[in-house]
């Protein structure tokens, strides 16, 4: 069959919602790479000036420029393939690198074209679906992951086996959208994303704000470094994420959807497309859903890589076809968000969580957590220990107990030196606060934060401040440029742990790292910015030996 005409591609995406991204994906793909006469079409089509169309698709890593370019081979160079020797893979594929790509559970990670392969050594790459949780060792009552190893899940029949879809079926049945918001707020449930927003909250404003129609986005971006939960959930559980996302709509009087998923996770990609197809063929998307005055129509749109996309308004910025750079706030998402209309953003995890809480009761999802705690939170766990994954762990769990006892704790010889929290934006753990309960308020006391669930373990044969400057270094990669005190921040501070740069005694050197990390935790414009400095500070703060050590060592 001949590949479609340029016009052919036009036509099928001009008048969909969200166009830009899928148009230029389909030249991509056709062609291999965005050519200058592509992106004139594109322009053309979607009345977008040629200029502010060549700094959008720049900004992404992975739209090629040149020929051939989609194909290349691309390595990632995450924190935990750092660990696996990605940079001799690299060297032997005659790849290039790209940021985490999400699958810290078997480094190393490699894409070529929209194929995932993943392994050490260049003669053993393998393509296989990802991994299940691990069985939960503790037998604890899980929320996400209860149905989740059952063969066939992915599928429709596979997914109503466990009684799925009964959630969104009751409440179109009998319940009122009040009735609904009450129930979330009464589990605790907060945003597992990053911020922890209470989601109850978050849907009532939506529900409250004027404007129509109103949009539901799930945020799958998952570009966190060491965050890898989501790709388990969209795989192996599509349909709980559609079912979430359908009753987050009715909660919000909501009647479109996108799922926004990160380019790195191609397979996925399908996943969704195919479970979306039978969900619609069911009637559970679209006009009049299961015969009610209830309807909801669900779109994929994949990235193009750029951590920054998953911050919430960079986001929606993605989607509508504008730069990718956050949006000043207020106006928030909630009143302002897709094309300016109230829009619900959610996490993948946060959605999944929502139909067993209608199924089981507010009360029930509640008591999942730890005296004193409300609900579960996934944690993705890699690097240094002997059984890596996806966890789901009562919120107010102990750590220690999570690295040692169901992750089998280090490798034999070794101790674990330190952790990261929150991927890598709640900045290092170590020593004595490696005794912490993974919950916010605890966390918080040890100036770090549980986050997207992201969890890097470094053994004692680890070089803490080399984890640190490649930290840096991609914060510095990733920041939007935006505003300056995290566009240049994050390059100094890279230059200082590098020893490129900065004064020449210890003393100084430390104060100016602290001037130039607390300057920008009180000046970005967002999270990237805000939170990149726990790297410097946790650094300093547990390993300040290793400093002096570095500094002493270079010549100035
Ligand atoms: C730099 C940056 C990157 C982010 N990346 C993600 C992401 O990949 N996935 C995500 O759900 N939230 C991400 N967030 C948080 C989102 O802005 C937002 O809070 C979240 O999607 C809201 O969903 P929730 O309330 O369900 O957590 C990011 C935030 C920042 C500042
Ligand atoms: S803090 Fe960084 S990533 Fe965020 S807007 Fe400013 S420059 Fe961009």
């Amino acid at each position: 069959m001949n590949p479609p005409s340029d016009q052919e591609l036009i036509e099928r995406w001009r008048g969909q919602p969200a166009p830009l991204l899928p148009l230029l994906h389909a030249f991509h793909d056709r062609d291999g790479y965005l050519s200058e006469a592509a992106l004139r079409q594109v322009g053309l089509a979607l009345r977008i000036p040629l200029a502010d169309l060549y700094g959008t698709v720049t900004f992404y890593h992975h739209f090629s420029r040149t020929p051939g370019g989609k194909s290349r081979t691309r390595v990632c160079d995450g924190p935990i393939c750092k660990l696996h020797g990605c940079d001799r893979l690299m060297a032997e594929l005659g790849g290039e690198p790209m940021a985490c790509s999400g699958r810290c559970d078997e480094p190393v990670a490699v894409l070529r074209g929209d194929q995932v392969l993943v392994g050490t050594q260049a003669s053993a790459l393998a393509s296989h679906p990802s991994l299940l949780p691990p069985p939960n060792p503790g037998g604890l009552e899980e929320c996400c992951f209860a149905h989740i190893r059952e063969s066939g899940r992915a599928t429709l029949a596979g997914y109503r086996r466990s009684g799925g879809y009964a959630a969104i079926e009751r409440c179109l049945a009998g319940s009122t959208p009040a009735q609904l918001l009450d129930l979330v707020e009464h589990s605790g449930l907060a945003g597992r994303g990053g911020a922890g927003f209470p989601t109850a909250r978050k849907w009532r404003a939506v529900a409250a704000a004027s404007g129509a129609p109103k949009t539901v986005v799930c945020n799958a971006d998952e570009g966190e470094p060491g965050c890898f939960k989501d790709r388990a959930l969209l795989d192996h559980d599509p349909h709980a994420l559609i079912e979430g996302m359908l009753l987050a709509a009715f909660a919000t009087g909501a009647t479109r959807g996108f799922i926004y998923l990160r380019y790195e996770y191609p397979d996925t990609q399908a996943i969704l497309e195919r479970a979306i197809e039978e969900a619609r063929a069911a009637r559970l998307l679209g006009a009049g859903i299961l015969g009610a005055k209830f309807d909801f129509e669900l779109y994929v749109r994949r990235g193009a890589g750029a951590y920054i996309c998953g911050e919430e308004t960079s986001l929606l910025n993605s989607l509508e076809g504008k730069h990718p750079f956050p949006r000043n706030r207020p106006p928030y998402p909630v009143t302002h968000g897709f094309e300016d209309r109230p829009t619900a953003v959610n996490n993948v995890e946060t959605l999944v969580s929502v139909p067993p809480i209608v199924a089981r009761g507010a009360a029930w999802y509640a008591a999942l957590g730890r005296p004193g705690h409300k609900g579960t939170k996934i944690i993705s766990l890699s690097g240094d220990v002997l059984r890596p994954g996806n966890y789901e762990v009562p919120i107010g769990f102990p750590l220690r107990e999570l690295l040692h006892v169901w992750a089998g704790g280090p490798r034999a010889g070794r101790k674990i030196q330190a952790v990261t929290m929150a991927g890598l934006s709640g900045g290092f753990l170590a020593g004595e606060d490696l005794e912490v309960t993974l919950d916010e308020p605890c966390l918080r006391t040890k100036k770090s934060f549980l986050g997207a669930g992201g969890v890097m373990v470094f053994d004692d044969s680890r070089d803490m401040l080399e984890v640190a400057r490649q930290a840096m270094s991609f914060f510095a990669h990733e920041s939007c440029g935006k505003c300056f005190p995290c566009r240049i921040g994050t390059q100094r501070l890279t230059e200082r742990l590098s020893g490129e740069a900065g004064p020449a005694d210890l003393q100084s050197w430390e104060t100016e790292v602290h001037d130039i990390g607390s300057t920008m935790m009180a000046t970005s414009a967002c999270g990237l910015g805000t939170a990149a400095p726990a790297i410097t500070e946790s650094l300093l703060r547990y390993f300040p030996e290793r400093v002096r050590a570095r500094f002493d060592a270079v010549k100035r």
